[in-house]
């Protein structure tokens, strides 16, 4: 049996393990388990940020324990899921969940707790991949031993992502997109028969599910630094949960070597922005005001037609553009000028106002935009480089206006 112990140790802080302990010992009815992610996490090696705890029994009920054993505090408890969360005399805060059963009542959507401290088995039963059920033993006589009781530690060896149950993706689609993100975090890939129940519920998905969910795990994939994400979503037609009539045309390694390079703070609107163009999910997403103006950019500027004879025509097709919108028009056009008005003219502002206008002698009228569209062409050509500069632009100008 594996025992992953030492592994154990050094993600939790002893004096949290050491309070574990005292308490388990006094209260055996009670079994603590790392659960899920972090358990595969510590079983692949990998870093551990948060650690978080299975009770199997009632979370809440063991966190009184420890606060009544001055082990911990109890900072926060959601009384329906029965979860509590401690902060410990190290500062370390650990949040405790019941061992729970859930059930779908309405497919896609959240799923409803049926029973709170049921056995580790049937919690781990309710979860996406074998490979996230795993859980770790924090109890004296079996500390650090594995409990799999789904296949999981034979997955992660030949490195597949397996769903639980035949249903599993029709519960909750947000799993293909979870299965997305694993697999190309850890290069693993579907097992078959999980390939072709996902094949089967993209050929006739659910319109109504979770969106809220569905975004926040498309995300998670999406800001992963890796174009394999976009690859795979388009050759397994993943698509299809936001827009079936998608067509890609989307080089993902040229698309990879712009985001290294510009950095867009929404990466994954970046990738999936031509993707809702057109989706009867755009309204559906919950979208911020801004993400949803990534999207509509883009839309706006792929249908429009820039004046790219000018320096002045291309900062104004793009000014106002989100930065993702205007990569994402390079990416489906190839027209070089976007990466220009990036690289050159994105952060140019003129800094003369109408005032300044004012003061050397013009009145106020339509004029105004004429003066304006001249010194800023004159400044995104290079040759302006200071408010007095453009002052003595503006003089000129109007100069030549008054003859
Ligand atoms: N889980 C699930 N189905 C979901 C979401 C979560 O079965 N739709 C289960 C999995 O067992 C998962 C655990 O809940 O391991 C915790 O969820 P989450 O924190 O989202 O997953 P992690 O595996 O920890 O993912 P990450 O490494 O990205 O944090």
């Amino acid at each position: 049996m594996t025992n992953i112990s030492s592994k154990i140790l050094t993600a939790l802080p002893s004096s949290v393990n050491d309070a574990l302990k005292r308490v388990i010992e006094h209260k055996k009815s009670f079994k603590c388990y790392i659960v899920g992610g972090v358990a595969r996490d510590l079983l692949l090696g990998r870093e551990i940020f948060d650690v978080d705890i299975t009770v199997e029994g009632d979370a809440v009920e063991f966190a009184g324990i420890l606060e009544t054993k001055n082990e911990a505090k109890i900072v926060q408890t959601q009384p329906e899921l029965r979860t509590a969360k401690l902060k410990f005399k190290n500062g370390a805060e650990i949040d405790f969940a019941s061992t729970r059963t859930e059930a779908y009542p309405k497919k896609g959507h959240l799923p409803v707790p049926v029973k709170i401290g049921c056995p580790l088995e049937e919690d781990v039963k309710r979860r996406d991949f074998t490979v996230n059920a795993l859980a770790a033993s924090l109890n004296e006589e079996d500390f650090g031993e594995i409990r799999d009781f789904t296949g999981g530690r034979e997955d992660l060896e030949k490195k597949q992502l397996r769903i639980l149950h035949k249903a599993s993706f029709i519960d909750d689609p947000t799993r293909i997109i979870r299965g997305l993100k694993f697999s190309v975090r850890f290069d693993f890939e579907l097992e078959p028969e999980t390939r072709t129940l996902q094949d089967e519920y993209l050929n006739n998905p659910n319109a109504d599910i979770s969106y809220s969910r569905l975004k926040s795990e498309l995300m998670q994939a999406f800001s992963l630094p890796y174009p394999e994400v976009w690859k795979k979503f388009t050759e397994q037609n993943i698509f299809t949960l936001i827009n079936k009539d998608f067509k890609s045309e989307i080089n993902a390694d040229k698309a990879f070597s712009l985001i290294k390079k510009y950095k867009p703070a929404n990466q994954w609107l970046f990738w999936l922005a031509p993707v809702f163009i057109g989706s009867k999910t755009l309204d559906l997403m919950n979208f911020t005001r801004e993400e949803k103006k990534i999207i509509t950019d883009l839309e706006k500027i792929l249908n429009s037609t820039p004046q790219q004879n000018s320096n002045l025509g291309i900062y104004k097709f793009f000014n106002g553009i989100e930065k993702e919108a205007v990569l994402g028009y390079y990416l489906f056009t190839n027209q070089h000028f976007a990466l220009d008005f990036l690289d050159n003219l994105a952060e140019i502002r003129l800094q003369i106002t109408g005032e300044d206008i004012k003061k050397a002698g013009m009145p106020p009228s339509s004029i105004y935009n004429e003066i304006f569209d001249a010194i800023l062409e004159e400044k995104l050509s290079g040759n302006l480089c200071s408010r007095e500069d453009e002052l003595d632009f503006l003089k000129f100008l109007i100069k030549e206006l008054k003859k």
